[in-house]
């Protein structure tokens, strides 16, 4: 077991602080003396400290004072506090003041020893868990992010090499690709690991509220500003903030982020002091950006400050390869959660999901597999369970937003992909003509027309969907 820090003993009696430490040498603790306050803060600034026993009075600053400050500076530092007189009245000024506990004189060996225990168990378990929350960080972080194809790993190995770094970053990728888990992953991965990880949704917050969320307010700054508020940023102090959806965050305000991002300083809502934290920052967004600054939505300036290092995490659909993967890990972590055995996936329900192409990425995939647990009564996941994803992908460009296209190229891609998903479902040029509403001869004319069809099918021929002729 690593050793105890020592124990710091600030007394101006050299005869005092001579007699604790007999006290608790034999005990084997180390022990180290201060003769006043100001040499304490110097030792308490110097190196770690298992905790201090301060007399009350000094000369100088006093042991109360001393106590003020270290609670402050240190609050990780217990202290206590020797009251000469056992009145008490000073033993609640220094409960109050912070104080882990209080001794009166005279005191037996054995109280301080017994406090001085305390103190150390405490020690102990904080710095365990510590340590096990740190390790488990490290791997967990990583872990979390499934996946093992080209593009996932070399994204993995940027994460690695970029989080321990200052660098601001920029995530952009599509819907349900991951980033929110990214930014996690730097931050846990970062030497700022210990301190806040503060998440802001900049789509989320109404537009004049956004500013005092991330920078605070001061009172009446604005109605219903009926006392200061800090922002969070200052939350985030030593930390990190995640800026998702910051393609939705209004021009004024992408002004004073700008400033913050050059020097970490900020001013609050209707003050005038400027402030200064240290955070990191990583943003997020799943528009189009380039769009943005092209529309003078986004000022180039800000994207240019924010993407130091940018990270664009693929859509599943390029990266096929790891579905199954996925599957998999969604598939254990509902079983679990859910309290079912664990099923497995069927042969069908595999091919389904392979050739399904996950507009809503990982979060679609996840979200289908957990339905899939919830419907499935067998051992197997059967693609029965699944979301009709025909109908998915006939409302996926609905979902899509409508760019300037010319409408006749439009409305084409929309009676495709109708025809299509109609095909795939019915599997036969006869039935799937009833089901859209027109006669056999009509469905083939426009397959014709929008390239579906290869030329001389035979009527009643079963459809094959797979493949598109192109032309
Ligand atoms: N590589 C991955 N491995 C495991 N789970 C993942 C992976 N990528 C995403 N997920 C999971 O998918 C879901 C969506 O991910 P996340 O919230 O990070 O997406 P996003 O890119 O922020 O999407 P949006 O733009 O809609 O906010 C989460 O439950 C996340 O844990
Ligand atoms: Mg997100």
């Amino acid at each position: 077991m690593r050793p105890l820090p020592p124990i710091l003993i600030v007394d101006d009696e050299p005869n005092m602080r001579a007699t604790i430490e007999e006290a608790l040498r034999p005990e084997g603790y180390s022990v180290m003396g201060a003769a006043s306050a100001e040499l304490a803060l110097e030792v308490l600034a110097d190196r770690e400290i298992l905790l201090m026993v301060t007399d009350a009075r000094l000369g100088g600053m006093s042991g109360y004072e001393l106590l003020r400050e270290a609670r402050q500076r240190w609050p990780a530092v217990p202290v206590v506090v020797i009251t000469a007189y056992a009145t008490p009245k000073l033993a609640v000024e220094a409960i109050r003041g912070g104080a882990f506990d209080y001794l009166a004189k005279p005191f037996a060996p054995e109280e301080l020893l017994h406090l001085v225990a305390r103190c150390a168990e405490r020690y102990r378990l904080v710095r365990e868990n510590h340590a096990l929350r740190s390790k488990s960080d490290q791997s967990v972080a990583l872990d979390q992010l499934i996946g093992e194809s080209p593009k996932m790993r070399e994204l993995k190995l940027l994460i690695q090499t970029v989080a321990p770094t200052q660098a601001t970053v920029l995530i952009l990728g599509e819907s349900g690709t991951g980033k929110e888990l990214i930014a996690a992953c730097l931050h846990s991965l970062s030497r700022r690991a210990a301190a806040p990880y503060v998440r802001i949704n900049c789509a989320s917050i109404p537009e004049n509220l956004l500013e005092s969320e991330l920078f605070g307010h001061e009172k009446g700054a604005f109605t219903g500003a009926i006392r200061q508020k800090s922002g969070r940023v200052e939350d985030a102090d030593g930390g990190t903030v995640f800026l998702d959806e910051i393609g939705d965050m209004s021009r004024p305000l992408q002004a004073k982020l700008l400033r913050f991002l050059e020097d970490g300083s900020f001013t609050r809502v209707g003050g005038n002091d400027e402030l200064r934290v240290d955070v990191r920052v990583v943003a997020a967004t799943n528009r189009d950006i380039v769009g943005l600054i092209r529309d003078g939505a986004f000022r180039e300036d800000l994207f240019h400050r924010l993407n130091v290092v940018q990270f664009r995490p693929p859509p599943l659909r390029e990266r096929t390869e790891d579905i199954p993967r996925l599957a998999e890990h969604f598939l254990g972590h509902y079983c679990l959660s859910l309290g079912r055995p664990r099923l497995r996936l069927g042969k069908d329900t595999q091919q389904a999901l392979l050739r399904h192409r996950w507009p809503g990425n990982v979060r679609e995939l996840r979200n289908a597999i957990e339905r899939a647990v919830i419907l499935e009564t067998g051992s197997e996941v059967h693609a029965s369970s699944l979301p009709d994803f025909t109908v998915e992908a006939r409302l996926a460009p609905a979902a899509e937003p409508l760019s300037d296209r010319p409408l006749e190229e439009a409305l084409s891609e929309f009676e495709r992909r109708l025809i299509q998903a109609a095909l795939e479902r019915h599997r036969n040029i006869g039935r799937t003509a009833e089901a859209l509403g027109i006669s056999r001869h009509a469905l083939r004319y426009r397959m014709q027309r929008l390239g579906m069809l290869a030329e001389g099918v035979p009527e009643d021929e079963p459809v094959s969907t797979g493949t598109r002729s192109t032309n």
